[in-house]
């Protein structure tokens, strides 16, 4: 593990993730130093982020998350060797060196990231005991190919589909007085298929504050737009959309949920069709939205296909015991 990563380590990680990534999206502009420093640097308190490196070509990234729920769980976001160093045995020392990490923080759960299709990968994780797990998809839209006049027909759709509920929005932290409707929205999150060996997060204003101030910090630009149900003063849904600050051609769409008890009214694509018809008018540098949705998750994939996401690739989690 890398105690107190310099901004060389920093590079050496985004250059073996520009690598890695490379690999299933040929062309792909490199991620810079910056952006991964940001990233280690300014993570959420409750789910810090640890570096492990071996030597110039293997590094992983691990989450180790504070938080009251799925303690038990170790995530590594990246775990890596360089294409030309495989097969000498680095990956093996790195997952070893990453099991060792969490089973020192208490962990029992590793879970750990490939791509489909990548049968080189599967049967490394296979030999390292682990188990497959859920299927997401990252998709990706060409935001000059969205179609400004069916999202604006989704935004005349609302009075009728959604007759009772208004739109809030906010750019960047959650104001205050917002921040504990934030955290009960954010429930509709765990409706959304994740990986069988984690239970739902905890959401509360704190774990809010921290994630949301998180990216921020992270040299994000945040728009958020909600919906509140005008009867109860709830808010039934929100969307978040992500402007990335390092690279600047890409936005990311992050948290979009409606809570079980105010779905089929539309609100989905509502909120999406504000923020993407904003992005159209407001930041034309950005040439690219991504987002990930579990291969199961239809009622997400439904809207996004609609607006013209479609399947960049695909990753498979892998559960391992620590
Ligand atoms: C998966 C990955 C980390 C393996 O790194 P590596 O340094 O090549 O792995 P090792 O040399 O330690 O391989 C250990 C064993 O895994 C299996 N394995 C690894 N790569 C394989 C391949 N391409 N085909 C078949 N088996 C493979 C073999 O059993 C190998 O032992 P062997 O070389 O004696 O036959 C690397 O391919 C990679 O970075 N892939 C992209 C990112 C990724 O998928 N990460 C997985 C996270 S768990």
């Amino acid at each position: 593990m890398v105690d107190d990563p310099t901004d060389d380590d920093f590079e050496l990680l985004a250059s073996i993730e520009t690598e890695l990534v490379r690999e299933f999206l040929p062309g792909e502009p490199a991620m810079p130093g910056s952006e991964m420093a940001a990233m280690v640097r300014s993570a959420p308190a409750n789910a810090p982020l640890a570096v492990v490196r071996a030597g110039v070509d293997g590094a992983a990234l691990v989450e180790l998350a504070t938080r009251e729920t799925n303690q038990h769980v170790a995530w590594a976001w990246t775990l890596g060797v360089r294409p030309s160093a495989r097969r000498r045995g680095i990956g093996t020392a790195l997952h070893e060196a990453v099991r060792d990490l969490a089973a020192r923080d208490g962990r029992t759960t590793l879970i750990a990231i490939t791509t489909e299709g990548d049968d080189g990968a599967a049967s490394f994780c296979v030999r390292a005991g682990g188990r497959p797990d859920l299927v997401e998809h990252l998709n990706r839209c060409v935001v000059a190919e969205l179609d400004r006049a069916m999202l604006q027909d989704w935004i005349d759709l609302a009075p009728q589909a959604a007759a009772g509920y208004s739109l809030v929005s906010f750019d960047g932290p959650v104001p205050d007085d917002l921040l504990s409707d934030i955290a009960g929205v954010a429930k509709a999150m765990d409706d959304a298929p994740k990986p069988e060996v984690m239970d739902d997060w905890d959401h509360t204003p704190a774990t809010e504050r921290a994630e949301q101030d998180a990216w921020l910090a992270q040299g994000y630009d945040i728009w958020t737009v909600a919906a509140r149900h005008d009867a109860t003063g709830e808010l039934a849904g929100y969307s978040q959309l992500l402007l990335n600050g390092h690279r600047r051609w890409l936005a990311e769409q992050q948290n979009t949920g409606v809570l079980a008890r105010h779905r089929g009214k539309r609100i989905g694509q509502w909120l999406k069709a504000v923020n993407a018809l904003r992005l159209l008018d407001e930041r034309p540098e950005i040439t690219t939205i991504e987002t990930g949705n579990a291969a199961s998750n239809a009622p997400m994939l439904r809207i996004n296909h609609q607006m013209g996401f479609r399947l960049a690739v695909a990753h498979r989690a892998w559960a391992f015991d620590v």
